[in-house]
């Protein structure tokens, strides 16, 4: 198996870092201005206690603070901009002998930092800047030690800045997402090559996270690893041991990170059954036609309604329900086999912030009504990164839904017992939005591996 990370990838992250973080100071700077502060304490956060006990959930850093370095296991860590002066990191490094400690601070973003290590809580509040009324600090308080003697915590007039600005990747985040897509890319050929040897959800899991080098703490979100109908349950949360009777599908819905940056990958396998993966490759085309369309000044709640028109038309095609396209999305048929968003933003966070926001004042753009799902309401810019990931399932709780209302006649019961045992499909594609089309980041992985 090749290096996960090579000393080229790292040397690239290198040369592209220094803009990126010109980049982040300047959006820091204006959400300061905004908030009418002169220092940003960034705070990756402090470990959380499970009740009742001494252990640590999984610590996970603050993305803003991320966004700024590359650290995702340095709980109490933080960051203080100040307008035209140089970044300073507290790099925090406790005494402890019950854990390691942070190792000194290496890689290729230390020389853009004044750094000053200190091995106690104590001592953070010490390095940060005097006029505590000047500061704000952006990240999670569970306590008042961890404001460090700042008021105002989060303000929201900073925030909103920050997490519409957080929509557009630079040239340093996109490099990420593309070294985590091939990460990811390897941890699915793994998992399919599993499920083409009959091994159970759990070992086609324990493939993933071997052929990605990510242990559970290290992958963006639990990997969803379902067999047969379990294909149906759109964030499907166990890892049965059992070897099913029969193979028939798997859907994984699994992602990788590289310095923090996800990527967020769904494919769709048939075992052996003909028809089946007949429709995952008819399937396939309806959401590749999909990331053709995706482009700067797209409308993304219409294409998301596109997306229902396509899938009104492929019921229709393989004979699971009939009518016109209108009817059936009037009736609410497309909703019960497709009930979730066309995609949202990707980044430091699966969900990126920012997806509904229309302006620098937080002004909230609703999703269409009827789809409450849909998480990326404002238009496509250039160097957004988003997932494009229709779906199609048969998920009962939802048809029984329609029983008595005009859509149950739509619905061919026969044929959605032939789909039933399958569980559904999704194809979830991350890709990166350029000013006449995009990037598919995923696809690229995919050649690339
Ligand atoms: N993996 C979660 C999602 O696709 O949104
Ligand atoms: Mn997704
Ligand atoms: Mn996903």
């Amino acid at each position: 198996m090749p290096p996960m990370s090579t000393e080229t990838d790292s040397a690239a992250l290198g040369r592209l870092y220094p803009d990126h973080l010109r980049e982040i100071q300047t959006r820091h700077e204006r959400a300061l201005e905004r908030a009418g502060a002169s220092h940003a304490v960034i705070f990756a956060g402090a470990p959380r206690t499970v009740f009742l006990d001494d252990y640590n959930y999984p610590f996970k850093a603050n993305p803003h603070f991320l966004s700024w370095v590359p650290l995702r296991a340095n709980p109490w860590s933080l960051v203080v901009c100040t307008p035209g002066k140089r970044p300073l990191l507290v790099y925090f490094q406790e005494k402890d002998y019950w854990h390691s400690p942070p190792s000194d601070p290496t890689g290729f973003w230390t020389g853009e930092f004044d750094i000053r290590i200190v091995h106690t809580v104590e001592d953070i509040a010490e390095q940060l800047p005097a006029e505590k009324d000047k500061c704000i600090l952006i990240g999670e308080v569970q306590n008042d030690t961890q404001a460090f003697g700042i008021e105002r915590i989060n303000p929201k007039s900073a925030l909103n800045i920050l997490h519409r600005a957080r929509g557009i990747k630079t040239e340093y985040e996109v490099a990420c997402m593309r070294a985590a897509s091939r990460r990811g890319a390897r941890g699915h050929a793994a998992a399919e090559a599993a499920f083409r040897a009959r091994a159970t959800e759990f070992d086609i899991h324990l493939a993933y996270c071997r052929a990605t080098q990510h242990t559970e703490r290290d992958l963006p979100y639990s990997n969803i690893i379902a067999l047969n109908e379990h294909a149906a349950v759109l964030h499907y949360q166990h890892q049965s041991t059992q070897r099913p009777d029969a193979q028939l599908s798997f859907l994984i819905d699994a992602g990788a990170r590289t310095n923090g940056y996800a990527c967020d990958i769904t494919r769709t396998h048939s075992f052996d059954n003909a028809e089946f993966a007949a429709l995952i490759r008819r399937f396939d085309a309806l959401q590749l036609s999909l990331v053709s369309e995706v482009r700067a000044g797209v409308n993304f709640p219409e294409l998301h309604l596109t997306t229902h028109r396509k899938i009104a038309e492929l019921l229709v095609e393989i004979d699971l329900a009939k009518g016109s396209p209108e009817a059936l999305i009037e009736s609410g048929v497309t909703n019960a086999f497709y009930p979730h968003g066309l995609g949202h933003l990707l980044g430091l966070q699966v969900h990126d912030m920012g997806g509904f926001m229309a302006d620098d004042e937080g002004t909230i753009i609703d999703p269409p009504s009827g789809h409450p799902y849909l998480r990326l309401t404002r238009n496509l810019e250039e160097n957004q990164v988003l997932t494009i990931e229709p779906g199609l399932y048969v998920i009962d709780l939802l048809l029984a839904d329609l029983a008595g209302t005009p859509g149950e006649k739509m619905i061919n019961r026969s044929r959605v017992d032939w789909l039933r045992p399958f569980g559904g499909m999704r194809i979830e594609d991350n890709v990166r939005v350029t000013a006449n089309g995009c990037e598919n980041l995923t696809r690229d992985a995919f050649a690339a591996i």
